[in-house]
């Protein structure tokens, strides 16, 4: 895919706030909806900053959304976007989730903070072709646990928080050794920050479970040619933006 037949202009129709600093994004944007994969990403244009990734948090019809924390001039730019104002994304990028050929085998999705955004058009499209899933959801706080309501509609959501204001007070990575110590034959989607990523490969690896791992590293370009995203495998560096997001766990480096 070149750059050109990936940049789109698109106009903001909704912007709806999900909790503090959090927002959902909706752009009419049909040549994205048309050839999306869950778990890719977009690079989209952030006022006078340097392109963002966003994941892809759902599709309706022509209409993509993008979920994200307001933390710096990148997602402040995109949350005084007023309805009508257009930004350029490109997109679909990247490798995304491969669902298991075996459509008995459940999927465990685990996400670490704003991790959860790849996850709901993951859970629907798995859910409407019959997969059985759930969530392990761990987060700062309550107010962090965003979107588990809309998470619910397709499997049971189990969250942990760092402060124990909601679910139970930990970390993820001890929800998952619960998981996996019931059943480890269940394919496991992860996204979160890295060091959470790290923990939970760590976890797979003494079960001998090969997760599908997203990374949230930073990227500056998308395209595969800056370098800003690389991660260490057991044998080269690779770029998160082209080889991944999504990677298996038993290539990377802990
Ligand atoms: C493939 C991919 C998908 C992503 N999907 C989403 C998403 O769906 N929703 C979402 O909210 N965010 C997502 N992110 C992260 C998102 O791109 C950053 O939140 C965004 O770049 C912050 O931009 P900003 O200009 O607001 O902050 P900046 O002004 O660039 O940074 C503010 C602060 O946040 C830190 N920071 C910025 N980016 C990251 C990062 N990637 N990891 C750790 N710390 C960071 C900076 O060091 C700084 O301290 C994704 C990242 C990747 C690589
Ligand atoms: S973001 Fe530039 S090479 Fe990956």
């Amino acid at each position: 895919m070149t750059l050109k037949q990936s940049l789109t202009k698109a106009k903001l129709i909704d912007n709806v706030e999900l909790g503090k600093d959090y927002y959902v994004s909706w752009f009419h944007i049909p040549e994205l909806t048309k050839n999306i994969n869950p778990g890719q990403f977009v690079m989209m244009e952030s006022g006078q900053y340097l392109l963002r990734p966003f994941s892809v948090y759902e599709t309706k019809g022509d209409s993509a959304g993008f979920l994200y924390r307001v933390i710096g001039g990148g997602t402040s730019f995109l949350s005084r976007l007023k309805i009508g104002n257009e930004v350029l994304i490109h997109g679909p990028l990247g490798r995304g989730f491969t669902y298991p050929q075996n459509k008995n085998k459940s999927i465990l999705i685990v996400a670490g903070g704003i991790g959860i955004a790849t996850f709901p058009l993951v859970a629907r499209i798995a859910s409407e072709n019959g997969y059985k899933i759930k969530t392990l959801f761990g987060a700062r706080s309550k107010n962090d646990l965003v979107c588990t309501e809309e998470l619910k509609k397709y499997g049971e959501v189990e969250s942990i928080t760092d402060d124990g204001s909601s679910g139970r007070k930990g970390l993820v990575t001890e929800l998952l050794t619960t998981e996996l110590i019931k059943n480890k034959d269940q394919e496991v989607f992860v996204c979160g920050p890295t060091p959470m990523l790290k923990s939970v490969i760590k976890v797979c690896n003494e079960f001998g479970v090969i997760a599908q791992v997203s990374f949230e590293e930073y990227m500056a370009c998308g395209y595969g040619v800056c370098m800003s995203c690389v991660i260490k495998t057991n044998d080269k560096y690779l770029r998160t933006c082209v080889d991944g997001p999504v990677m298996r766990s038993d290539i990377v480096a802990v």
